[in-house]
């Protein structure tokens, strides 16, 4: 058996392809809590309070879709480690390893998982102050939800190819991966077709995240569906449209796993479990429909010569 290519440490940011750039942000920014770090024509950059340089890049796209997962690696050595196990797997690297050149400047190598995400391992990314957490914003990602046609390809390429573990199933419908304590930091749900499905922020308390979700009601944005609370991960959740139609999560208190003792569980899809609280009732077509997008083939579409290409 072949080690994982790398220890993950966190998510550090989310690439998010967008119809609608430069309303989604000044909606992540206005209304959602996010601030600027940079803006340009069809792109932008935003932070939340912790010490990430961003933990959103939006990108203006003539279909949305996602552009890009990041997660935190330890050291630069660390990453040229995982290209050589990368290329040894035969997982095609379409960048690095090396100095990015980004905004956020580290030393990364990205690659293209069985269904055409892009995933980047980064070290040494520039870190800014972090911001007081008294207002009800976010921190930052916790977690991306994936949209999948095959769960079990694609919870074995995150487990063994990237070392994930696996929290929770619900049925054989979602699971729950974890690359540090939190509960799960990426999720995968079967689907007709790959896509984002939805990317949570963190309130730093419960008590900020049901002010967030009042400042939106402020701001005529309801939610899809929520709040509530899951059984898998026990976070709260409240799920809104941005304006290009992507689903973003306000969520709180996920569960902390500890490695030695944690028992992964299958849990049954019953409404007392998805909505412990019973406030959020099931969910819509609405957002059923929001959280399916569209089909999205990622770098395949960017990179035809990829197809094909298996591990
Ligand atoms: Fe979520």
């Amino acid at each position: 058996m072949k080690e994982p290519i790398a220890k993950l440490r966190r998510l550090r940011s989310v690439e998010l392809r967008t119809t609608a750039c430069a309303d989604s942000a000044d909606f992540y920014t206005d209304v959602w809590g996010l601030r600027a770090v940079e803006r340009g024509d069809g792109e932008a950059w935003l932070r939340g309070t912790g010490d990430e340089h961003h933990v959103l890049q939006l990108t203006a796209a003539e279909q949305n879709g996602l552009g890009r997962i990041t997660f935190a690696v330890a050291t630069p050595a660390e990453v040229d480690e995982a290209a050589r196990r990368l290329d040894a797997r035969n997982v095609p690297i379409i960048a690095g390893p090396g100095p990015t050149g980004e905004i956020s400047a580290g030393y990364g190598v990205s690659f293209v998982d069985p269904e055409g995400r892009i995933i980047q391992l980064l070290a040494d990314a520039l870190a800014v102050p972090m911001l007081r957490r008294e207002e009800a914003v976010p921190v930052g990602v916790t977690h991306v939800v994936l949209n999948t046609v095959d769960i079990d390809a694609s919870v074995e390429f995150y487990t063994d190819v990237l070392g994930m573990r696996v929290s929770d199933w619900s049925e054989h419908q979602m699971a729950f991966l974890r690359c540090n304590s939190d509960h799960h930091s990426i999720a995968f749900n079967q689907a007709e077709w790959a896509s984002v499905n939805h990317v949570a922020y963190e309130m730093p308390t419960i008590d900020q995240f049901m002010r967030g979700i009042g400042r939106l009601r402020h701001h005529r944005v309801l939610p899809l569906w929520g709040p509530g609370r899951h059984g898998p991960g026990d976070n709260t959740f409240s799920y809104f449209a941005d304006p290009g139609g992507l689903v973003c999560e306000y969520t709180s208190g996920v569960a902390q796993v500890d490695e030695d003792r944690w028992l992964c569980r299958v849990w049954r899809r019953v409404p007392e479990l998805s909505d412990t609280w019973g406030t959020a009732g099931p969910p819509s077509v609405d957002v059923r429909t929001h959280m399916a997008g569209v089909p999205d083939r990622g770098a395949f579409d960017r990179h035809p010569d990829l197809l094909g290409v298996t591990r």
